[in-house]
């Protein structure tokens, strides 16, 4: 069934993620699709505890899904999450250009970042993760670093930020239904279609050490699996960060 996306918009607040997450912990019944959106975020935040920086231009906002699912299939949200996005992007910016996918769930256009995605689980009950939240922060109108890049500058066409994220929440529901419908394999299969070449030389920081490999793929669980040394041993990677050699 699709989600039915309830939105409350902010003018200003610290972070949408800490806002979404305070709410649940008051209400364990919050409804599955409530979105907390701020047109300005004081003190947003990534992964590995890092800022994100937002301009008021741009869209910062986190959703709560009640998948209930074992813990083991937090990677595939990852995954599903990042190629909905990819999804919705795509269709902003397309034919001229499209995204590419970084493992686990960056979206990159033309090497350039342009939307990150942060995923908390609810801690696990009963072997399951009764829900998750997801923090989703993408450029569209400017980028905060020369690294990044922002949606406006691969195309034309206006960009209307509130109809781009209620397409992003769209493409979202849609992967969400299919992948609780008919599991992950296609999923897997067109996330595989938007990112590296298989082969290609890849550096993963994993906690304070850095390993290097080839990019293999990734497993039916989402994790990645990369290929290392003069033995092409496989190796299988549940948390890190990529970077491209
Ligand atoms: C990353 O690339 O490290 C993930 C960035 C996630 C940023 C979003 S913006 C909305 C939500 N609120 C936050 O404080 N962070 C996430």
């Amino acid at each position: 069934m699709a989600i039915n996306w309830l939105i409350q918009t902010y003018d200003q607040l610290p972070s949408t993620q800490d806002r979404l997450k305070e709410a649940v912990a008051d209400n364990p019944d919050l409804a599955e699709g409530t979105v907390i959106h701020a047109l300005h975020q004081e003190s947003g935040y990534g992964r590995h505890g890092r800022i994100w920086q937002s301009d008021p231009d741009n869209l910062t906002f986190s959703i709560l899904i009640k998948p209930n699912c074992a813990i083991n299939r937090v990677g595939q949200i990852a995954i599903l999450s990042g190629l909905s996005i990819a999804k919705a992007i795509d269709d902003v910016i397309a034919p001229e250009h499209s995204s590419t996918l970084k493992w686990p769930n960056d979206i990159l256009i033309d090497n350039r970042k342009c939307c990150g995605i942060l995923i908390d689980a609810a801690p696990i009950k009963d072997n399951k993760v009764p829900y998750f939240i997801i923090g989703i922060g993408i450029n569209i109108a400017s980028a905060p670093l020369e690294t990044a890049t922002f949606l406006q500058d691969h195309t034309k066409m206006t960009v209307d930020r509130d109809k781009f994220m209620k397409g992003v929440l769209f493409s979202f529901s849609t992967l969400y239904t299919q992948w609780q419908n008919n599991g992950f394999d296609d999923i897997r299969a067109q996330w595989l279609s938007k990112t590296y070449d298989v082969g290609c030389d890849i550096g993963v920081k994993i906690d304070t050490h850095h390993i290097q490999g080839r990019f293999d793929t990734i497993d039916m669980l989402g994790n990645l699996v990369i290929t290392c040394g003069k033995n092409d041993e496989k190796r299988k990677i549940t948390s890190g960060e990529v970077f491209l050699l």
